[in-house]
This record gives C-alpha cells, sequence and structure tokens, in this order.
C-alpha cells in the first residue's frame, strides 16, 4: 500500500472510466501510451480516441475535446498534447462536469512551466516544510514509485520543467553530472513519458572541485575546456536533459564577478557549450550584497537585480533565460513587482515565485498563495508601448523572446506531499494558473476542493471561501504595509522585530519614534525610479503609492492619516487585532466540516490552524507591543498591548 495520498488524480483505485485507443500517434510513443493508461481501456467505459491532427494553432502541447456519437475525441498535434487532454478529461469528469457535450480547445499560456525544488542530496530540503526529500535519500538518487507518481502529478496540471537539486549546490549534489548520471538518465526518462524535461543545478566553481581547473573563470580557455568535455560526457549519458539552473555569485555562491566577468560571461559561456544538444540555461537574477552595513542608508538591497543586470540587455544568448523573482527583494507576502520585468526587452525572462511558504506561513499558517502570483502575472509594466503585462513578457507575447515561469516547491516526502493538506492547493493551482492565466483563483481553489475534499457544494464552498481569504489575513498579522523582514531570522517563523535590522542582509525597516519604513524614493535610495512612468512617479509620492506597498517605498510618521482617516500606527494595531480575529473564523469554519472532510485531513488541518492562532497572537502582540513602545501612542480602542 502507498503511504502516500493521490488525492487530486483520480481513478487511483477501482476501474478507470475510459475506454482509450490511439490514433495516429505511433504505437510505440510512450507519452501517448500514458496518456492510454491514466484514462483506462474499461471494455465498458465511454470511448475516448486520442487522435494526432496536423492543427498549427494546437502547438506541441495543446489539446481539442469534443463529444461525438456518445463517445469523446481528444486531438493533438503531438503526443503530449494528447496526454494533456487525458488529464483535462479526467479532471472535468471529477469536479462533476458533464461530459456529453464537450467542445474544448487549450493551449498552454507559458511554454516552460517549471517547478524547483531546493533538496539537498542527504535528504533535508533547503526551506522544506513537508518531509524529507523523495529524490534523494542518504545521498542517492531514487527513482521509485512515489517520483513515477510525482511525474504524473506534474503532468496532471501541466508542469513540463522540473529542477530537482537545490539552488545551493552542496557536496555531493555536485557529483548529479559525473558519478551519478546513470541515475538521472532513468529519471530523466521517466520524466520524458510525461512530457516532462528535466534540469540539474549546477555549481558554477563546478571545475575546481571536480578535479578541473582550479580557476571557474568563463573567459578562461582551460575552464571552457573543461566544461565541453564535462558537458559532452553528460550529453552522452542523459541526452534528453532540458538543461542548467544556476545561482551564481548569490548568497555565498561563485560566479563570474569573482573574475571580474559579467553574469552574461557566465551564463553564455555555458550556454554556448550546450546549444547544439538543445539545453537551456536558466541564469538566476537573484545577485545582491549579503554583506551589507545597516548605517548605510544610501545601498538598497531592492536595487540589487535591475542594477546587476539591465545593463546587460542583448548580450545574452538565445538558449539562455534569466529567471527573475517575482519581487525584489525576497518572497516577502507583499513586494512590488520586480521593475527587471519587461525592462530588458531583447532577453528572455521567466518569473519565478515560491509555493514553499518560507516567508508565508511554513504550511503551518494557510496563505493561499494563487491570489498572488495572479496580482504579478497581471501587473504591468509599461516597458513597451503596448499593453504589457508580465505574463505577456515572461510568454514572449511583448517581445516574441519567451521565457516561462517557475514556482519554488512546497513537497516532501509526507503522505499528503506538502505538511499542510490545504498547502496543496497552491501546488495545484501554480499548475494550473501556469497553464491557463484566465483561471481566476476562486476556480482553481474550487477544482481543487472538488477534486480533493469533497463535491458537497457547502463543503466546497466553506473550504474556497477559507483559502480566498487567508492570504489576507496572514498578511495582517505579519510585517506590516510591505515593509517586510520582521520575522525570526534563523528560520524565518513567526515575530522578531529588530531580528534583521541590524544584520548584514539589506533588509531594514528604519522604525524610530517617529515612524517606520525605509525610504526607497529619489530622496532616499532612489530605487523608485527603476520603474517606467507612471509606475515610478506613483510609487514615488507618499500620496498615490498603493497603500499595501507603503512601508516598502516611504518612511512614514506613525502619525499619518491613511486613506480611511486612521493614523498609521492605528492602522497597524487594528490590522494586527483583526489578523488573529480572521484566524479564529478560519478555525471556526473548519470546525464547521467535522465529519464532512476525511478524518486525516481534518486533523492534521485543525493541527495546523490552531498552531497558527498561536504564531498570529504572537505577531500581534510583539507588533503591537513594538510600535507602542517605539511610539508612545496609546490604541485608540484601549485594547490590550504590553
Ligand atoms: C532565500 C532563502 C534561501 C535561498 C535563497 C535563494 O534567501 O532563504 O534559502 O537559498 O532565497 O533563492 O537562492
Amino acid at each position: 500500500m502507498k503511504t502516500w495520498d493521490m488525492a487530486w488524480l483520480q481513478g487511483e483505485t477501482g476501474d478507470k472510466k475510459w475506454n482509450a485507443d490511439i490514433v495516429g500517434f505511433e504505437a510505440d510513443c510512450k507519452i501517448a501510451a500514458r496518456a492510454v493508461k491514466e484514462l483506462g481501456t474499461n471494455p465498458a467505459g465511454t470511448k475516448v480516441t486520442l487522435a494526432r491532427v496536423d492543427c498549427e494553432e494546437l502547438g506541441a502541447e495543446g489539446f481539442h475535446i469534443y463529444s461525438k456519437d456518445g463517445g469523446i475525441i481528444i486531438e493533438a498535434r503531438e503526443a503530449a498534447g494528447a496526454l494533456y487532454g487525458a488529464f483535462c478529461l479526467e479532471r472535468l469528469a471529477a469536479c462533476g462536469e458533464s461530459t456529453d457535450a464537450l467542445n474544448i480547445t487549450s493551449v498552454p499560456d507559458e511554454p516552460l512551466r517549471m517547478v524547483d525544488h531546493w533538496d539537498n542530496m542527504d535528504g533535508s530540503i533547503e526551506r522544506g516544510y513537508s518531509g524529507r526529500s523523495f529524490f534523494f535519500i542518504d545521498n542517492e538518487l531514487v527513482v521509485g514509485e512515489r517520483t513515477e507518481d510525482y511525474a504524473r502529478l506534474c503532468a496532471s496540471v501541466g508542469i513540463n520543467a522540473v529542477c530537482i537539486n537545490n539552488v545551493n549546490v552542496h557536496q555531493e549534489a555536485e557529483r548529479l553530472i559525473t558519478t551519478h548520471l546513470p541515475e538521472v538518465r532513468k529519471l530523466a526518462d521517466l520524466f520524458a513519458e510525461y512530457n516532462i524535461r528535466l534540469y540539474l543545478s549546477l555549481n558554477f566553481a563546478a571545475p575546481m572541485s571536480l578535479g578541473g581547473p582550479q580557476s571557474a573563470d568563463p573567459l578562461d580557455p582551460a575552464v571552457t575546456c573543461w566544461w565541453k568535455q564535462t558537458m559532452t560526457h553528460i550529453h552522452e549519458a542523459v541526452p534528453g536533459l532540458g538543461g542548467f539552473l544556476v545561482k551564481a555569485d548569490s548568497e555565498g555562491r561563485p560566479g563570474p564577478f569573482t573574475y571580474g566577468r559579467t553574469q552574461a560571461d557566465g551564463a553564455n559561456m555555458l550556454a554556448d557549450i550546450v546549444r547544439d544538444f538543445g539545453w537551456t540555461i536558466i541564469w538566476r537574477c537573484f545577485v545582491y550584497n549579503c554583506q551589507q552595513n545597516w548605517r548605510d542608508y544610501k545601498t538598497d538591497r531592492a536595487r540589487a537585480q535591475y542594477d546587476s543586470f539591465v545593463g546587460q540587455d542583448g548580450e545574452y544568448h538565445d538558449n539562455v533565460i534569466l529567471q527573475i523573482k517575482n519581487g525584489p527583494i525576497d518572497f516577502q507576502v507583499r513586494e512590488p513587482v520586480s521593475p527587471l520585468f519587461g525592462a530588458m526587452p531583447h532577453t528572455r525572462q521567466m518569473l519565478e515565485v515560491q509555493t514553499a511558504q518560507e516567508y508565508t506561513g511554513q504550511q503551518i499558517d494557510l496563505c493561499y498563495l494563487i491570489p498572488e502570483f495572479k496580482e504579478i502575472l497581471e501587473h504591468h509594466t509599461y516597458c513597451y508601448d503596448t499593453d504589457d503585462t508580465v505574463a505577456d513578457i515572461i510568454a514572449g507575447r511583448a517581445n516574441d523572446l519567451a521565457g516561462g515561469i517557475v514556482t519554488v516547491t512546497n513537497t516532501g516526502d509526507d503522505s499528503n506531499w506538502t505538511g499542510d493538506s490545504l498547502a496543496a492547493a497552491n501546488w495545484y493551482g501554480f499548475g494550473r494558473l501556469a497553464w491557463d492565466h484566465a483561471l481566476t483563483s476562486a476556480q482553481i481553489a474550487t477544482e481543487w476542493v472538488l477534486q480533493t475534499l469533497s463535491t458537497e457544494s457547502d463543503v466546497v464552498d466553506t473550504v474556497t471561501d477559507m483559502l480566498l481569504r487567508s492570504r489576507d489575513i496572514y498578511e495582517s498579522y505579519v510585517a506590516p504595509l510591505g515593509v517586510g523582514f520582521m520575522n525570526e531570522p534563523a528560520d524565518h517563523y513567526g515575530p522578531n522585530v529588530d531580528g534583521f535590522e541590524y544584520s548584514r542582509w539589506g533588509t531594514y525597516h528604519r522604525a524610530d519614534h517617529l515612524g517606520v519604513g525605509p525610504d526607497r524614493t529619489h530622496a532616499g535610495t532612489g530605487y523608485t525610479a527603476q520603474y517606467k512612468e507612471p509606475l515610478c512617479s506613483m510609487y514615488d509620492s507618499i500620496e498615490t503609492c498603493p497603500e499595501n506597498l507603503l512601508l516598502f517605498f516611504h518612511h512614514v510618521p506613525y502619525d499619518y492619516r491613511m486613506k480611511d482617516g486612521e493614523t498609521l500606527l492605528q492602522h497597524i494595531y487594528d490590522t494586527h487585532f483583526a489578523g488573529v480575529e480572521g484566524v479564529r473564523s478560519l478555525i471556526a469554519q473548519w470546525e464547521s466540516l467535522k465529519g464532512r472532510v476525511d478524518e486525516t485531513v481534518y486533523a492534521n488541518v485543525l493541527e495546523r490552524l490552531e498552531r497558527q492562532f498561536k504564531n498570529a497572537s504572537e505577531w500581534r502582540d510583539q507588533i503591537n507591543t513594538y510600535f507602542y513602545r517605539k511610539s508612545g501612542i496609546e490604541d485608540r480602542h484601549g485594547r490590550k498591548i504590553y
């Protein structure tokens, strides 16, 4: 018996519903065979024909499903489309949709829909909150039944690329490109049957640690020669790889800056070597000085990525994609969208979000992230004459240079995959949104609940409502109005208002007895100037800056009047009291479902919500007390502040 759940993948037990057959795909096409296997070949089931058609509009991954003569046809140009069509059909059936009069054409919005694992080979997971790695056990890469189920989960939501190891490549993981290649091959082959390309994170200084030249200078012929030989060897062993992900010159990782070279020099060196193999180099833009001096008010970590990359627009070769975190700092619950999106019109860019809830509750506190991901995708950058959004830029609609979208994943070897059972909605939702940006957060939540927890409408409504309210509730009790980083420095969970304030990380709130927030306007660090108009002026002025980002951009006095007439300080007090009440209401909603959802899931979620309540109460008390002691200003409602 499996020790893990496949909740939202239907057809795990019992008879498969369908009687599937393929027409036009090669009989030995493994992806098509997987599609047939997913649907089943039950002679009593509804006939489903997976048919190959030469329809350009469908691209390599799209499909057209329609009903005909009591049966169902899934047309696709490539087998991948047939596989995605099969999963779509299963989803519709599991959501209780009628399959009698189908006529759906679906083509993915993003070409590259990727998941990054921060799994280490010793089995630990950096920022993992759901057990240990299911890829790596005791320094071995394990390819087994769970890996296969994982590939199915990915394919079921349209994920087509997976990077399996941490961007911080430590020790044994360096040998994924040498001694571990046979297992890498096995995994790449399995993934390929689900239309997933396997990526590996590379250590930029691998030549030095794997017995090559004692340099990683990208312009040193001895170094390039070593990479050529190494890559050729990798290609012989695993031709079907997708490519590599590189974190360079970031948080102590080696990179081209050490040798006075640019990020483009580093990325292009690798890209040129692997171009003929059809591989891609995904280069992270998370480059900043993590040795900052808190006394220095001019250096601004928020500026770093733009400043390091924008001047090299057009220099990156065509098989390099720049992977940019959604915000300029680091996956906080509220940040402005990074100004780098769209600012490099001749460069392929992809969006990196984080489904692992590092700063958003660590899969203890409920925080449904799909509304955030949608806000980012729909953000207008004003970098082109067209009405470009981040979604347009990463999909290549703005400049014909497609990138894609990736999430740092929240999975581990826990039986429910994601620690908190409700956190699986984030994993599922990322995939669905990456495929179809037009889906709403509510649609995605409802789909997930229907397939996972219950088809009874009051249960569906209650859980969907909990998910949709959860991010606002979470945001209301943590660091206020975009100021970020008032959390515990060691594990990033729970409050510690000054925890980062006198550290080297460049994440300062600058609170004193009069006000709070770093000044990122023209009068401060000048960060606002990285945005195109009208965004630059909008953020620069305290009057027009969106209130939920007020303390990201401005140093604001406590008696500043918010739009509703309350002072900033009263707003902070009010939202922090309200946040705890919000969690209380989530608990009540969940308790109303006792006996209505699976008992294990019920207990799992309740236990987490109770921990969330404690966490939220701690945040409320520490934040409110901190600002009360700094300002000496009482709460207008006389509530308990310590
Ligand atoms: C955050 C996170 C690190 C991670 C880094 C990254 O800083 O805390 O664990 O390595 O992001 O994205 O590379």
